[in-house]
């Protein structure tokens, strides 16, 4: 491949921080502590969690770098970072989470496949590149198309990693045309996060971000862009990332007879507090992160300290000194997370919970055992939290 490899095993990996908290070594798999989450609107790189298949590419030659675009289109075109930075820069503030967040929790009810996440599988970063609808362009297909003359429906992106699901072949996943080519949606090919260029991790030299969309369809290091009649084939699209109902098991699944998941539902989780807590009798603040998916806003966020049977209602933010309005594009990033913060009085020993609700009135469940799923997938259910009430510097 021009100008980048796929190294076939982990002794080229790039250093990491030392807090991440590491899930799996190889392929990396990791996640910041559940408080800096919370310290920041922006996720800082470093701590942003990283969710790989394979060993993490090498850029050799960025000169030589190209991204190839062809399929179902009048004819296939080399595409250089140097055609990609002619194209107007675009930033999108996007939360990226994994739809594997939270499957600890899922799996300590009833046991599920894939990595273990605590409820920091995700972060939110200042996306710059260019838009995909404006690279498509490059190729003829004008904005807002949903078929290409030639029956391509589907935008299939093509990495160069090799991943063990693919058999050693690359990850890949697609998005309807009409998606990528509606500037509306804000998909990037992106060649910065938070104002730096991206790095190796999360997918230099460059990837594609699709905001509200489950983690899983943001491919890094991108090699090509194919036009396709149908969504792509490959494992991550038909073998897994799919929502089954809790009475599917290993030895009845037929994958398809679902769809690829791609909008994320309602999620929020607390940050201010782990799994079990030990605070001082009294004021306690408790704060976390709340985001829907399809650009839905956070319409609002219920904090319980009785294990749900009273709630009280969070305050919301997103930047400094700018009231959260769910929905309101002039004064919120549509695509990112929503802060949460709530005082609350703790006389003893309490169950806290986090509920949110979106601006389409969708609510997260109760109970994780009604959206239990083979996989460990989207475990969106209410959040909850112990503290004890004794010692401690909270
Ligand atoms: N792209 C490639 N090429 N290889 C991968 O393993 N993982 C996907 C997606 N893109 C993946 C990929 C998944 S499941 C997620 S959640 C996000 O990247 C994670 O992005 P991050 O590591 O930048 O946080």
């Amino acid at each position: 491949m021009p100008g980048i490899r796929g190294p076939s095993d982990y002794s080229q990996e790039p250093p990491r921080h030392p807090c991440l908290k590491i899930n799996s070594k190889e392929p990396f798999n990791a996640e910041p502590p559940r408080s800096a989450l919370v310290s920041s609107y922006v996720t800082p790189v470093d701590l942003f969690y990283k969710r790989n298949h394979g060993p993490i590419p090498i850029v050799e030659d960025i000169e030589r770098y190209s991204v190839t675009l062809s399929g179902l289109i009048g004819h296939p075109k080399e595409v250089f970072m140097r055609d990609i930075w002619k194209l107007p820069k675009y930033t999108v503030t996007a939360t990226l989470q994994c739809a594997g967040n939270r499957r600890t929790a899922m799996s300590n009810t009833r046991k599920v496949r894939g990595v273990g996440w605590d409820i920091s599988a995700l972060g939110n970063a200042i996306w710059g590149g260019a838009r995909l609808a404006d690279v498509l362009e490059l190729i003829g297909i004008p904005k807002l198309t949903s078929m290409t003359p030639s029956g391509g429906k589907h935008v299939e992106f093509v990495s160069i990693d090799k991943c063990k699901e693919e058999k050693g072949g690359p990850y890949k996943a697609s998005i309807p045309l009409s998606q990528a080519t509606n500037p509306v949606a804000d998909v990037l090919l992106a060649y910065e996060m938070n104002g730096e260029t991206l790095n190796r991790d999360h997918g230099y030299p460059l990837r594609v971000i699709v905001p509200g969309v489950i983690g899983a369809r943001s491919v890094k290091w991108l090699d090509s862009i194919n036009i396709i009649a149908e969504e792509c084939q490959g494992f991550f699209m038909q073998k897994d990332y799919k929502m089954f109902p809790p009475s599917v098991d290993w030895d009845n699944i037929n994958w398809s007879t679902r769809r690829p998941q791609m909008d994320f539902p309602v999620q929020s989780a607390i940050c201010s507090l782990e799994d079990v807590s030990v605070v001082k009798q009294g004021k306690i603040t408790i704060k976390g992160y709340a985001v829907s998916g399809g650009g839905r806003g956070i319409e609002r966020v219920d904090i319980s300290i009785d294990g749900g049977k009273t709630w009280i209602e969070a305050s919301k933010y997103q930047k400094t000194g700018i009231p959260y309005i769910s929905d309101d594009e002039s004064s919120t990033d549509k695509w990112a997370w929503v802060l949460f913060e709530a005082e609350v009085n703790v006389s003893h020993s309490a169950e806290i919970v986090a509920k949110a609700v979106d601006s389409s009135a969708n609510v997260q469940p109760e109970n994780v055992g009604d959206i239990w799923n083979l996989r460990g997938i989207l475990n969106t259910s209410w959040h909850r939290v112990q503290v004890r009430v004794g010692q401690s510097n909270l």
